[in-house]
């Protein structure tokens, strides 16, 4: 290697290693200026070429200040993870190996680390050992690649080929969908020419659970979506009860498990969990709670045969082979080395660290909500997982709390509506977050809420 590749790669590695540690001593929510020197970046093309190590100083010095601290520890906003440090050197070998995944034969390596780390997650996530899995950029799209599958089966057993025919002239199918439902899952299902507004949305109860009493009738080629996990509150459908009525019509069951699913990695919350292994698919995404860095997602597919029938791709130029070979579960053909730091996260954690990032990060969302609680505010929602509902008072009061949080830096949170109420979304996710930054947080919480709810 030329020294100047090496000096480049060490000298991002220090400014990685600089930025990572200053996470503790910056605000979560980049400052005003840091987003007014972006404008740096509004510059004609060059027309020649840059010094690679001044295009990183660029990156580093403009940049770096204006990301929003989601690699840190008091990130509480959406669903965000941060990145495990073997998961995060491992995306860092995997870009250095630029290996195109969707083919066994241009990357061994990558094929590899997807074949043994699907065999991990299903035993890890307790589902079906020979379920196949396919690495996809999120859960959006883990949804429609199951989706696609669930397409597949239901209209093959009426004896129609979707993948031929497209659906001009097939059979009805009819989706039916929880009211709470995930705004992406209805994306998936119009990618699909499955409609989002045709679909049954059943009624829900005061946590976003799917209400058993109104499902409705089923007759004919069926999918079922139930979800692992409300964005808001956390809480799970009552999926083994849905399995059940649904697999006596011959319907096909779908599990949105974006971050829920990861709740089979701890015996303390497999309560919570009954029934999802009874599924015929499922999604969840990597880059939330097994802290792997952007983009990961992951399906999960009972019958293997229906993934490869819906994705199926051949030419002359392709190889087809006994083993798994991965463009034929994915949509795309070419793609990143996904799988090895799934592999490497899941190599670094172990069953019992993975069970101790997802039981730690519940109980301080619990420890969120209890504090909040006892300062007298409202907590809208069953804390049963990682997920708190807030509100602080009316829609304007919870406004300026928020915006209060966000400004004062030391941890950030976002608004949301949760069954008619305004409120502010807590989502813990991060394996680096500890008891103090959940006490500092919550501490700095309140001194805002205190401020802000009486003007
Ligand atoms: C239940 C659920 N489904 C789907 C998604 C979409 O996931 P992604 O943004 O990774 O595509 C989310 C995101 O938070 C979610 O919570």
């Amino acid at each position: 290697m030329n020294n100047s590749m090496r000096d480049l790669l060490h000298a991002t590695a220090d400014r990685a290693a600089n930025y990572l540690e200053g996470l503790d001593h910056r605000g979560v929510a980049p400052s005003d200026e840091a987003i007014k020197r972006l404008a740096e970046l509004d510059e004609a093309l060059p027309d020649a070429p840059t010094d690679p190590q001044k295009v990183l100083a660029m990156l580093d010095e403009i940049g770096s200040p204006a990301t929003v601290a989601t690699a840190g520890k008091r990130f509480f906003g959406f669903v965000i993870g941060g990145s495990l440090p073997a998961a995060l050197a491992a995306n860092w070998m995997a870009g250095t190996w630029d290996q195109n995944a969707g083919l066994r034969v241009a990357s061994p390596i990558a094929a590899k680390t997807e074949d043994v780390a699907l065999r991990w997650l299903l035993d890890l996530l307790k589902l079906p050992a020979t379920a196949a899995g396919a690495f996809v950029t999120g859960a959006t799209m883990a949804n429609f690649t199951a989706l696609a599958a669930a397409r597949h089966a239901v209209l093959a057993k009426v004896g129609w080929d979707v993948e031929s025919n497209g659906l001009f002239g097939a059979p009805p199918i009819h989706v039916v969908v929880g009211e709470e439902a995930h705004p992406t899952l209805f994306r998936s299902l119009s990618m699909l020419g499955l409609g989002h507004q045709r679909v049954t949305k059943v009624p829900v109860d005061a946590q976003g659970r799917i209400r058993v009493d109104a499902l409705p009738k089923l007759d004919g080629p069926a999918i079922v979506c139930v979800q692992a996990g409300n964005v808001n509150s956390g809480a799970f459908d009552p999926i083994s009860e849905i399995c059940k009525w649904a697999h006596e019509a011959g319907a096909w069951v779908h599990v949105d498990g974006a971050f829920g699913l990861w709740a089979s990695a701890t015996p303390k919350r497999a309560h919570l969990t009954v029934g999802v292994s009874e599924a015929d698919s499922w999604a969840t995404d990597a880059h939330k709670w097994l802290n792997v860095p952007y983009d990961s997602g992951l399906a999960f597919i009972r019958d293997p045969e229906s993934l490869r029938s819906a994705l199926r791709l051949t030419a002359a130029y392709l190889p087809e082979s006994d083993t798994r070979e991965p463009s034929q579960f994915t949509p795309e053909l070419s793609r990143r080395a996904r799988g090895v730091e799934v592999w490497a996260a899941l190599r670094s954690m172990g069953r019992s660290g993975m069970a101790d990032l997802i039981e730690r990060n519940c109980q301080y969302a619990t420890i969120f909500a209890e504090g909040l609680k006892g300062a007298g505010y409202t907590i809208l929602n069953d804390v049963v997982l990682n997920q708190v509902v807030v509100t602080f008072g009316d829609a304007e009061t919870n406004k300026r709390v928020i915006t209060g949080i966000q400004q004062d830096g030391t941890s950030w949170c976002g608004p949301t509506h949760w069954r008619g109420q305004s409120a502010m979304r807590i989502s813990v996710s991060s394996w680096a977050t500890t008891a103090d930054d959940v006490e500092n947080s919550l501490s700095a919480m309140i001194e805002v809420a205190s401020r802000e709810a009486v003007r």
